[in-house]
C-alpha cells in the first residue's frame, strides 16, 4: 500500500473553499490512514488577498497562471464560480493535462461539452460532484450506483436558498426577504442570489444531472424555468389548506408520446416519440410526499430507475462544510484514479452523446393550482369555468375565503390533469375578463408515484 502526496492548487477560497482547507488541513491524518493519500495545498488564489486573516497554510496569491503552471500542482480546484476567470483557468489547467476539480454548475451548464473534450484532448479529467446537490453524492451515484437503469424520472429539490426560503415562509411565517438575508448570511446564495430565486441555479444543476441521467445533451436554455421570486404567503397557506407544500423542483421525465396525441391549437408540434419533460418551477407537492418534508439548506433527490425504483438522495445541498466535502471526495477520486477512469470510459457526458430532444413545454401534461383575484359578483366562477370547460380543463376542487371588502376576492381552482397550450390559452382569456385583476397565479401540482404512494 503506497503512500503519496497530492500538491493541490485551490482557486477561490470564500464559503467553499473554506471548507476544503477545513478538512485537508483537520482530517489530514484520517485521509491518510484511509487512503494513503495527503494532499499538500499549494497555492491558494483569491482575488484580494488582504481582505483574508493569516490562518491559512500558505501565503495567498492573486497569480493563478502562476499557480496551475506550477509543476508541483497535479489537481486543481476551482472554486471561484461564474463563467469567465473560471473557464479561463480551467482550459489553463486542461491544457497542461491537470485534472480539474470543480462546484461550479454555471460553467459546466454553459460550456461542459466543450471542456469536458478538451479534458478528454489531453488526457485529464473534470470532477464536478459538489456542483449538484451540494454534499449529496448524487453524481457519483448516476455515474456508478444507477448505471445498470434507465432512468424514467428524477424530481428534485436542488437549491438550498429556495428550499430556506419557502421553508422559513412556510413554517415560521418570515418573510421572502427574511428568508433570503439568512440563505445569504449562511453563505447558500449565489453570490448574484437571482440566480437562486429566479430558478436559473436549480436549472443549471438539472442540465448537468440529466445529461448524466439520461445520457444525452441537455442545456440550461433546454428548460423551461420558473422561480420562486413571485411566490405569495397567499399561495402558500391555500397551499396549505388542501394539502400541499410549495417547493421549487427541477423535473427531468422520459416522455414517450404516441400519434394522435396532437394539440389541435399546435398542429404538427406534438409529435409522436421519446422526449425529455424539463423544467424547473415552484410546485405543490402533497404533504405526505417525502419530498415536503425536506427542509433549509437539505436538498433532496428523487430518481425512479427501471430496476431499482424509487431511490431518494438526501442531505444538505449547500453551505460550507456538506460542499466542501463533496470537494475533497471528487479530490480523492482523482488522486486515487477512479475519477479519471470512469470519465475516460463511460459514455454519459455531454462531449460523448446525442442532444436531447426535449418536449415542447406547452405539451406538458400536469395537475394546476389557479388562485384568481374576482369581483366579488354573480356569475364571475360559472364564466372561469366555462372557459376552462371550453379548453378540455376539468376542476378538481374549488376554494373562495370569505373577505371583508367585497372588492377583490381569491378563489382558488385545482384542476385535473391538462395540457399546458390549452392551459395557457384559457388563462390568457381569464386574465382578460373585466371581472378578474390579472395576472392569475398558475402553479403545478405533482403527483405521487404510484410506487411511492403505495408505500
Ligand atoms: P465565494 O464568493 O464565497 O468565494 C469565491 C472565492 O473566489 C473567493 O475567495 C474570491 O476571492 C475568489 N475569487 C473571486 N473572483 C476571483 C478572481 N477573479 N480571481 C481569483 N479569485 C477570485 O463563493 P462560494 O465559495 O460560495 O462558491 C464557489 C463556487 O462553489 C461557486 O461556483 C458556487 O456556485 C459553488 N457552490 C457553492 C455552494 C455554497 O453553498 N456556497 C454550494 C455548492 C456549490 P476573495 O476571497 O478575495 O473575494
Ligand atoms: N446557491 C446554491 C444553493 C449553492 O443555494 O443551492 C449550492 O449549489
Amino acid at each position: 500500500m503506497s503512500e503519496r502526496s497530492i500538491g493541490v492548487t485551490l482557486l477561490g477560497c470564500g464559503v467553499v473553499g473554506g471548507g476544503v482547507v477545513n478538512i485537508l488541513t483537520q482530517q489530514r491524518d484520517l485521509l491518510r490512514q484511509r487512503t494513503g493519500l495527503t494532499f499538500d495545498i499549494r497555492h491558494i488564489v483569491v482575488r484580494d488577498a488582504g481582505k483574508h486573516r493569516g490562518d491559512l497554510p500558505v501565503p495567498l496569491t492573486t497569480d493563478a497562471a502562476a499557480a496551475i503552471d506550477d509543476p508541483g500542482t497535479q489537481i486543481v480546484v476551482e472554486l471561484i464560480g461564474g463563467t469567465t476567470t473560471a473557464g479561463t483557468h480551467i482550459e489553463r489547467a486542461l491544457k497542461l493535462g491537470k485534472p480539474v476539480v470543480t462546484a461550479n454548475k454555471s460553467l459546466l451548464s454553459a460550456r461542459g461539452g466543450e471542456l469536458f473534450a478538451l479534458a478528454r484532448k489531453h488526457d485529464t479529467c473534470i470532477a464536478f460532484e459538489a456542483s449538484c446537490g451540494g454534499g449529496v453524492p448524487i453524481v457519483e451515484s448516476l455515474m456508478k450506483g444507477l448505471l445498470a437503469n434507465r432512468i424514467d424520472a428524477l424530481v428534485g429539490i436542488v437549491n438550498g436558498t429556495c428550499n430556506v426560503i419557502l421553508t422559513r415562509m412556510t413554517r415560521n411565517g418570515w418573510t421572502y426577504d427574511e428568508a433570503l438575508k439568512e440563505a445569504q448570511r449562511l453563505g447558500f446564495a449565489e453570490a448574484d442570489p437571482t440566480l437562486d430565486v429566479s430558478g436559473r441555479d436549480a436549472a443549471q444543476k438539472l442540465a448537468l444531472l440529466a445529461s448524466l441521467a439520461f445520457n444525452v445533451g441537455v442545456a440550461e436554455s433546454d428548460i423551461h424555468v420558473e422561480g420562486i421570486d413571485t411566490i405569495q404567503p397567499t399561495d402558500i397557506q391555500f397551499a396549505r389548506d388542501l394539502g400541499y407544500v410549495i417547493k421549487l423542483l427541477a423535473i427531468a421525465e422520459r416522455h414517450v408520446q404516441g400519434v394522435g396525441s396532437k394539440d389541435p391549437h399546435h398542429p404538427g408540434q406534438a409529435k409522436p416519440g421519446e422526449f425529455l419533460n424539463l423544467r424547473v418551477h415552484p410546485t405543490l407537492v402533497h404533504k405526505d410526499d417525502v419530498l415536503a418534508e425536506v427542509g433549509g439548506s437539505f436538498n433532496a433527490i428523487s430518481v425512479y430507475g427501471h430496476a431499482l425504483g424509487h431511490a431518494l438522495f438526501y442531505g444538505r445541498g449547500a453551505g460550507q462544510m456538506p460542499t466542501a466535502s463533496a470537494v475533497v471526495s471528487d479530490l480523492l477520486g482523482v488522486a486515487l484514479g477512479t475519477t479519471p477512469l470512469a470519465f475516460k470510459q463511460l459514455r454519459i457526458f455531454p462531449d460523448t452523446t446525442p442532444r436531447a430532444s426535449v418536449l415542447p413545454f406547452h405539451d406538458l401534461q400536469s395537475r394546476y393550482y389557479l388562485r384568481l383575484m374576482v369581483k366579488d359578483q354573480p356569475g364571475v366562477m360559472g364564466q372561469v369555468s366555462q372557459i376552462l370547460g371550453n379548453h378540455g380543463i376539468s376542476l378538481s376542487a374549488i376554494l373562495q375565503r370569505e373577505t371583508d371588502d367585497g372588492q377583490n376576492v381569491p378563489i382558488v381552482i385545482t384542476t385535473h390533469r391538462a395540457t399546458e397550450g390549452p392551459m395557457r390559452r384559457a388563462l390568457d382569456q381569464i386574465n382578460a375578463l373585466p371581472t378578474i385583476t390579472p395576472p392569475t397565479v398558475c402553479l403545478r401540482i405533482i403527483d405521487q408515484p404510484k410506487e411511492f404512494a403505495g408505500g
